[in-house]
């Protein structure tokens, strides 16, 4: 039987065995504990409580504002509908990027308030520091290489990353780094598929790959951008699995003219 059935919860060990075995791994963001638990219930692997939230979520342009308590609440929303798979929670922008004892604190009041798996940061040899020190701590870190949004404005466009030689070496080396360090897995954000294939033959953790290509150990999507909530984002990496945007203001419009017209609520659906 595969590893994705044998087991009842996912943790980092399960994701190491899943890589060994040449098992994909699949993980999906959730901000909430309703859509959560349909994701658990479904039987994903890992929910990424991302810092996306603060787009999808919140209406930011960027995912710089979101804070640390808003994380925390979104998080302790999605542990309360989980049962099956690992829920890694994203530290965000400004939580981390200070000092390593700032980077510690920050991750213990991300376990300890939200009851979360795992954190994940973005960034490599630059962060080296606050991610060996969130280890000793015993909490699991899963890294982040490539586009990472927290970043923006260094980058200064969404455009795919390391596509030159220097910017792709760099890549390799961060996550050879972050293997070493002792990371349990790395996602890989908007880089060519060849080199995304690559870093996942030559480190053993696993490598989730967003617009990463097919040869890394398992995907992840925003949840809103898969379900077509979002219907102006469509970049090439996205597979849509749904319209829940024209399906949704079908509804809304149903249910308004059902109110208008008075259909709406007839005898059965009274006391
Ligand atoms: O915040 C997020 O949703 C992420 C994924 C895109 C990997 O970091």
């Amino acid at each position: 039987m595969s590893i994705h059935k044998q087991v009842k919860k996912v943790t980092t060990h399960t994701l190491h065995e899943m890589k060994q075995a040449g098992e994909k791994i699949s993980m999906l963001t959730g901000y909430d504990f309703s859509m959560a638990k349909i994701i658990d219930a479904a039987g994903v692997d890992v929910i990424l409580v991302g810092d996306s939230a603060s787009n999808v979520m919140a209406g930011h342009e960027t995912t710089l504002p979101i804070t640390l308590d808003q994380m925390i609440y979104h998080a302790s929303s999605v542990v309360r509908a989980v049962d099956r798979a690992l829920v890694v929670v994203d530290m965000p922008f400004g939580s981390y990027q200070g000092n390593s004892k700032e980077a510690l604190s920050s991750a213990i009041r991300i376990m300890k308030e939200s009851g979360g798996h795992a954190v994940k940061m973005e960034g490599g040899q630059e962060i080296l520091e606050s991610i060996k020190r969130i280890l000793t701590a015993g909490i699991p870190v899963m890294g982040h290489l490539g586009l990472t949004p927290q970043s923006i404005y260094k980058f200064g466009t969404y455009v795919v990353r390391a596509k030159e030689e220097e910017e792709a070496n760099r890549l390799l080396e961060d996550a050879k780094a972050l293997e070493e360090a002792g990371c349990f897995a790395i996602v890989l954000e908007k880089i060519p598929a060849q080199l995304a294939t690559r870093v996942a033959q030559e480190v053993k953790i696993p490598i989730i790959g967003i617009g990463a290509g097919n040869g890394v150990d398992g995907q992840v999507l925003v949840v809103h951008d898969m379900l077509g909530i979002n219907n102006d984002f469509s970049p090439r990496f996205l597979r849509k699995y749904n319209n829940l945007y024209d399906q949704m203001m079908k509804s809304f419009q149903q249910y308004i003219q059902d109110v208008r017209s008075g259909d709406f609520p007839n005898s059965s659906e009274q006391y």
